[in-house]
């Protein structure tokens, strides 16, 4: 069979992402052409609402409504699903894998929940399935940990991998903004989830972190095997007091190998203001991977928009056209284990940064010392804050030492039982 004479490309979604593909590869066409062989070619667009006002100008008679009219042609080679959400987005890709079609996805939720299923299915069907764009945005991270990193052994991954949460904590932080003015500019600049329930909430955290430990430490890790906590429980006053001790807050997906299981979390944390990690501001991602022959490596970037996600998306869509022109089969997807250990949330070690409000009267701090000491919890520091002489309270911030996560938990159980605590204002987990 001879070389094809073009590639044609089923575009699937035209909102923040498809958009910025779509405008990618027309602007940047000749080239592309030029490092393809070829020229690629958009046979067809799928939106919900062909009448809708678009960020770029597409032909009319392209957009359909009709998924099948990708699906079925075939002149398309390359589907890319930027549709988001599970079902839908979930049937077409595989609808597409079976018709022989290479697919590339932003998809962090179907690739992080259906990934095995998927790969077993291209495999059948010898397409390629890439994603590149699912997890940072765009930063280059999929293809580092499926080549690059090969001969380490991945002992952790330490990643700020949500950019509309960190812009959100960027502009709570640094300017001031209420969480829900926050919340509109990173709507409005393109970076939420349709739901932005999922970005606030840590699942799509979650998602990106299954997806990154899987090829991390090569074992299916799903979803539901990740704790995650959002960002709204976060306040002014925790911003002051994190200031206060020198840290920033941050939602950190962690990734840890332990001798025998894996630890994975999403939750706010205290970093220590002098690391990298807590000076990664507004839509920047950081994902810090320590492998045992790299040592620390970081890769840093813009982790949600339109362009760079389209950098993305445009350079899988290359590399599968230049296979595609060559002739060259997929490659196997990596090997995984299915059977893991993971450490129970309740095992979790760390520091606690701790606030509350209690009645202002002596005596308070030696009650909750003891429950903490009573739960093998020892106090770093404390400050007393906010005398409130109309209640009659204070606010008490306890930073602690190390401590096991099942036993703090215990603690500010006993301890909002206390007469005198009006309030647990908060805890926060310390990753020095
Ligand atoms: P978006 O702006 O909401 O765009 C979604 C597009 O898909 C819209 O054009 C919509 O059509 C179309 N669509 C949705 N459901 C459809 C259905 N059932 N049938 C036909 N068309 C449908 O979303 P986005 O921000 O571009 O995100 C797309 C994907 O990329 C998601 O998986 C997201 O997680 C991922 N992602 C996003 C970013 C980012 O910065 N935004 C970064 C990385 C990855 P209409 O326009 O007609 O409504
Ligand atoms: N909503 C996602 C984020 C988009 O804010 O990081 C990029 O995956």
């Amino acid at each position: 069979m001879g070389k094809k004479e073009s590639i044609g490309i089923g575009l699937m979604g035209l909102g923040v992402v498809g958009s910025g593909v779509a405008q990618t590869l027309r602007e940047k066409s000749i080239a592309i052409a030029q490092q393809v062989g070829c020229p690629l070619e958009i046979k067809g667009i799928l939106v919900r609402d062909p009448s809708k006002k678009r960020a770029i100008d597409i032909p009319h008679s392209l957009m359909t409504t009709d998924p099948l009219r990708i699906l079925n042609d075939p002149d398309v080679d390359i589907v890319i699903e930027v549709i988001g959400g599970e079902t839908e987005a979930f049937r077409f890709i595989k609808g597409a894998i079976a018709k022989g079609k290479h697919v590339v996805t932003a998809n962090k939720e179907v690739i992080s929940k259906h990934s095995s299923e998927l790969f077993e299915l291209a495999g059948k069907h010898r397409v390629d399935i890439r994603y590149e764009a699912s997890v940072g945005g765009g930063i280059p991270l999929i293809a580092p940990f499926k080549r690059d990193l090969l001969a380490n052994n991945i002992l952790a991954i330490h990643a700020i991998i949500n950019g509309t949460t960190n812009y959100i904590l960027t502009r709570m932080a640094k300017d001031g903004l209420d969480f829900d003015t926050a919340l509109k500019q990173a709507q409005k600049l393109g970076y939420a989830e349709p739901d932005p329930a999922n970005d606030i909430e840590g699942v799509d955290a979650a998602y990106k972190l299954a997806i990154l430990a899987t090829l991390a430490f090569r074992t299916e890790i799903h979803p539901e095997d990740i704790h995650y906590e959002g960002i709204s429980r976060l306040t002014a006053r925790d911003f002051r007091y994190a200031r206060e001790f020198g840290y920033a807050i941050k939602l950190l997906a962690i990734a840890k190998k332990e001798k025998r299981s894996i630890q994975v979390r999403v939750h706010p944390a205290f970093v220590p203001e002098d690391l990298l990690l807590a000076n990664v501001d507004g839509v920047f991602n950081a994902i810090q991977v320590e492998g045992d022959l790299v040592g620390r490596v970081i890769f840093y970037g813009r982790g949600a928009g339109s362009s760079p996600t389209a950098s993305a998306i445009a350079a899988d869509v290359i590399q599968l056209a230049q296979n595609i022109r060559l002739g060259l089969r997929p490659k196997p997807h990596m090997k995984l284990l299915k059977t893991k250990r993971l450490t129970p949330m309740s095992q979790i070690r760390t520091r606690y940064y701790m606030r509350l409000t209690v009645v202002d009267s002596p005596g308070v701090l030696a009650k909750i010392s003891k429950i903490l000491g009573d739960h093998a919890i020892s106090i770093a520091s404390v400050i007393q804050k906010e005398t409130d002489e109309k209640t009659g309270t204070a606010e008490i911030v306890i930073m602690t030492h190390p401590a096991q996560e099942s036993a703090l938990q215990k603690a500010l159980q006993k301890t909002s039982r206390l007469k005198v605590v009006k309030e647990i204002g908060n805890f926060i987990r310390v990753e020095d």
